[in-house]
């Protein structure tokens, strides 16, 4: 890469500011591409927007971006809308380090009520870009190379983290961190072996200064709690650990009150963090005690399990299941910080690794197809734990799911892709009594999905093919097991929980690398389709 940054983010986050000093302390030119425009066009442009159009304004613009990613080094201030051209983002994204301004809409409408050139916005600036944030925020999210949260920074702090963020990603050679930026926390992602060595470290750099409260599960804890307690115990710290039992069937309120007797029996404070060392059902439950006890303390995830370390640590949805269904209690509280020690993975059995897969492959086919690709190729070498493989592995699929919740903390847009896969998926896992694997019915999910895709002329023969062929590498399944009710199947997707309105909402995708929410897929096809793909 690339001697070039570009900002990006809603009009009024601070790009015409907070440009010119980044490019003052590089020593590069500063180019804003608004003001290019109104010296391209002649005129202003309200005037531009007024007398020739948007579409005419979105010409010039993608003419003067171009020529500004093809010049010597610079820092570009792009408009707020660029990132709705795709080929533009591609663009920016091979030719910039692409840096997104973060800041909550209400502070932008009230620093733009005044402002006068900004013909997008209308009569109530506030309510335009609360609607223009909604449709954004997934689009910057996914193309940004670093975020910076901007609301309590002065525009020379902002300049200092975009420089700092750069130099750092210069200076690596492979990444080694991804950030996640929501409304609830801002924090890194670490995926690589050996990382639960740095832990103290770590808390010391993120001033977690309280005692230290590690929750694993029966199994994990005698593998690999032992390890991190003495650490932090040489680092000299006060650490105390706790086992729940291990398995979902433990993911519960009663468990919930056992971790909360002993913390608060032991004398827990607000200044103290959690530690959470494990699977999924370890990270959903220590999370949503950290969430609740005291009214919320802080939690680092530590996941064990490749799901939670591609999936389950990442976002901050934490809960317990009820009698009634699974996940039914819980509440979004972001870890403070996640460390993917991929060094764990090798107690972890090889069918539990091989599920844990699926969740990065459906990444894959909805969001990243590079990450596809190599997750296809290498498939053996992950499996095998081959590093440094398998740490980036999983960063980028880790990457993926900290892109699209950075966008959409609470899932009400882009988070909703993340569920390819799981309509089915949820109604095959439920229907086996759990003898299927998560990830396991979930493939099968995949597959369900892909083909319904194909069927409605969405996605092509080659691309469900290439699905097959790595879920296939991963030696997940991909059919359904005879002898399951496909009835009661359809019963249940009838219930999932992503019903809205009586109809399900299917994630289907349209290339590898590409998906789309419909709700229209007729029932007879869902069912024709479960048919097809039982086992022969
Ligand atoms: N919060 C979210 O966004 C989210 C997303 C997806 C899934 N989930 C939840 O995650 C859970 C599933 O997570 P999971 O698949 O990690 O299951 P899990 O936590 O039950 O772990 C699977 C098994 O592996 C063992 N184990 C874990 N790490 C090990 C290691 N390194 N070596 C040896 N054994 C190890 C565990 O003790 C357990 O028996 C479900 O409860 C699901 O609801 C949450
Ligand atoms: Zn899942």
């Amino acid at each position: 890469m690339q001697h070039r940054i570009a900002l990006i983010g809603l009009s009024g986050s601070g790009k015409t500011t907070v440009g010119p000093l980044i490019a003052q302390v590089l020593g590069w030119p500063y180019v804003d591409i608004d003001a290019q425009i109104v010296a391209a066009a002649g005129q202003p442009i309200t005037e531009i927007f007024a007398q020739r159009g948007e579409q005419h304004f979105r010409e010039i613009e993608a003419k003067v971006l171009h020529q500004a990613l093809s010049d010597a080094p610079g820092v570009i201030a792009t408009g707020g809308g660029v990132v709705e051209n795709t080929q533009l983002q591609v663009a920016l994204q091979e030719s910039a380090f692409v840096v997104w301004l973060h800041a909550p809409p209400q502070q932008l409408g009230a620093r733009l009520r005044a402002a006068a050139d900004r013909p997008l916005l209308g009569d109530d600036p506030a309510a335009a870009l609360q609607r223009m944030a909604e449709r954004r925020s997934a689009l910057y999210a996914s193309i940004a190379d670093w975020i910076v949260p901007t609301a309590t920074l002065t525009p020379q702090q902002i300049a200092d983290e975009v420089v700092r963020a750069f130099t750092r990603q210069q200076s690596a050679p492979t990444t080694s961190s991804v950030q996640v930026t929501t409304p609830g926390g801002h924090y890194l992602i670490e995926a690589r072996a050996g990382l639960l060595d740095t832990l103290p470290d770590q808390l010391d750099r993120l001033r977690l200064d309280g005692n230290v409260w590690l929750v694993s599960d029966t199994t994990v804890m005698p593998l690999h709690g032992q390890r991190v307690l003495k650490r932090l115990q040489e680092a000299g710290r006060t650490a105390h650990s706790f086992s729940i039992p291990m398995g979902e069937q433990h993911k519960t309120l009663d468990t919930v009150r056992d971790v909360y007797d002993w913390l608060l029996s032991s004398g827990v404070e607000r200044g103290d963090v959690i530690l959470a060392l494990g699977g999924g059902v370890v990270g959903d439950l220590a999370g949503f005690v950290a969430a609740t006890v005291l009214r919320g303390i802080a939690v680092v995830q530590l996941p064990t399990t490749v799901l939670a370390m591609v999936d389950s640590a990442i976002g901050g949805k934490t809960g317990v299941d009820h009698a009634v269904g699974k996940n039914l209690v819980g509440a979004f509280h972001q870890p403070r910080l996640v460390l993917a020690d991929t060094a764990v993975l090798a107690t972890l059995p090889a069918a539990e690794r091989a599920a844990g897969w699926t969740e990065a492959i459906k990444h894959g086919v909805i969001g990243d197809a590079a990450l596809f690709e190599d997750l296809r190729r290498h498939a053996e070498k992950a499996l095998a734990l081959e590093e440094p493989l398998t740490g980036q592995l999983i960063l980028r699929a880790a990457g993926y799911k900290a892109r699209v919740v950075s966008g959409d903390e609470r899932e009400q847009g882009e988070r909703i892709l993340l569920n390819y896969g799981h309509t089915i998926g949820h109604a095959l896992e439920a229907e086996s009594n759990y003898t299927l694997r998560h990830g396991e019915a979930v493939a099968i999910g995949m597959m369900a999905a892909g083909t319904i895709a194909l069927r409605v002329g969405l996605f092509s023969h080659e691309a469900l093919a290439e699905q097959r062929a790595a879920l296939e590498a991963f030696r997940l399944p991909t059919r359904i097991p005879q002898g399951v009710d496909l009835n009661q199947i359809l019963a249940r997707i009838g219930s999932d929980k992503k019903v809205r309105a009586k109809r399900v909402r299917w994630v289907l995708p349209t290339r590898i690398g590409a998906a789309v929410v419909r709700s229209d897929v007729p029932g007879e096809l869902v069912a024709d389709v479960l048919q097809e793909l039982v086992s022969q």
